[in-house]
């Protein structure tokens, strides 16, 4: 036998048994086997001399052999190529992370569901300045020079400036509103407002509340009370009953106080409506005359309802929540309680 053909089954099984420990070392096998300069290259070399009646078998038997030197070279380049995936963390195989997602805040859960009602009213939604001046949040709306609410005690005013304060109710919208449209005007107004309050459970100094004004020919104390009954019913519930009881608010006249029977117990006395069967949930009244003149609208033709309510007030009720801070701390653990409420 050719001498050629026994090296070369020599390199065949030593090729075959070839293994590597370092990606370095592939490198060098390379180098050894298929370069230029490598034993195949030697081979390839010493073919010339080859006898004419061998050089086809001793041909076919060297590139077998460098066919088997280049697949296994490249199957040891691969291997490596995978343990560097592996150790730089990132396996393409792996699902995703879930995303959690958010939820929304409880306060617009259900300011979006009073909107949404009176909406299907046909009232529409503005805003005014959290910013405001007295003209706006008191004198407009017929609060008296020596009102306590004008006391520092209960607004927070800018030091130097006692005409700049925080609005405390969004009442200051419906004079915003009058003063730029004449009637018919059927508005809600959502927004935040701020008093001077220390913060405990039950009271806040930064709070929500919506406003509510309806001013036309011939609006009458019957459209008020028949609105809120509807909007009651549509929050609370179909059962839903409303009480009104007198009250007073200088900017409107007369003025009432409204209870929606207790959604919790339905009316038969529970500790969330203190065992009366029924909870407070928000002021009205006919706007006063005073105040329609005040943003030059005619009282003699037209008059208007209006309402005022506590966001936080009506969810802690909705939803049984006991502590009105909850709102303000934004622990999600308290927040997600409300994913499927919405
Ligand atoms: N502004 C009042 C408050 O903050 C609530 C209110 C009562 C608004 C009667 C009204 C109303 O529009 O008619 O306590």
């Amino acid at each position: 036998m050719n001498p050629m053909l026994d090296k070369i089954r020599e390199l065949r099984d030593e090729i075959e048994k070839v293994s590597v420990s370092a990606k370095e070392e592939v490198e060098e096998l390379r180098i050894k086997y298929i370069s230029k300069k490598g034993l195949l290259g030697q081979l390839f070399n010493e073919f010339k001399d080859v006898p004419a009646e061998l050089k086809k078998e001793v041909g076919q038997a060297i590139n077998e052999l460098k066919e088997l030197a280049v697949n296994k070279i490249n199957e040891l380049k691969d291997s490596f190529e995978g343990n560097d995936q592996e150790m730089s963390g990132i396996d393409l195989t792996m699902p995703g992370e879930p995303m959690k997602l958010g939820s929304r805040h409880p306060l617009s859960i259900v300011k979006n569901e009073m909107i949404d009602i009176f909406t299907r009213l046909g009232f529409t939604i503005a805003e005014g300045p959290e910013i405001e001046d007295d003209w706006h949040v008191f004198s407009a709306l017929n609060f008296p020079p020596e009102h306590p609410a004008r006391d520092m005690q209960d607004t927070f005013f800018i030091e130097k400036n006692p005409d700049v304060l925080l609005r405390t109710h969004t009442s200051s919208v419906q004079i915003r509103v009058m003063e730029k449209t004449q009637p018919p005007i059927r508005a809600i107004f959502p927004g935040r407002v701020f008093r001077n309050e220390a913060i405990s459970a039950r009271s806040h100094c930064i709070f929500h509340q919506i406003e509510g004004l309806y001013v036309d020919e011939n609006v009458s104390f019957a459209d008020l009370k028949q609105t809120l009954l509807y909007f009651a019913r549509e929050l609370f519930g179909e059962k839903s009953q409303i009480r009104l009881r007198p009250s007073y608010f200088p900017f409107t006249e007369p003025s009432a106080e409204m209870d929606v029977s207790c959604s919790i117990c339905g009316g038969t006395g529970c500790n969330v409506c203190k065992y009366t069967g029924w909870l407070e949930i928000l002021g009205c009244g006919m706007v006063d005359p005073n105040v329609l003149e005040a943003c030059n609208i005619d009282s003699k033709k037209y008059t208007g309802f209006a309402f005022g309510m506590g966001i936080e007030r009506i969810t802690m009720l909705k939803y049984g929540i006991k502590d009105i801070r909850h709102f303000f701390e934004n622990d999600v653990r308290f927040l997600k309680q409300f994913e499927s409420a919405n």
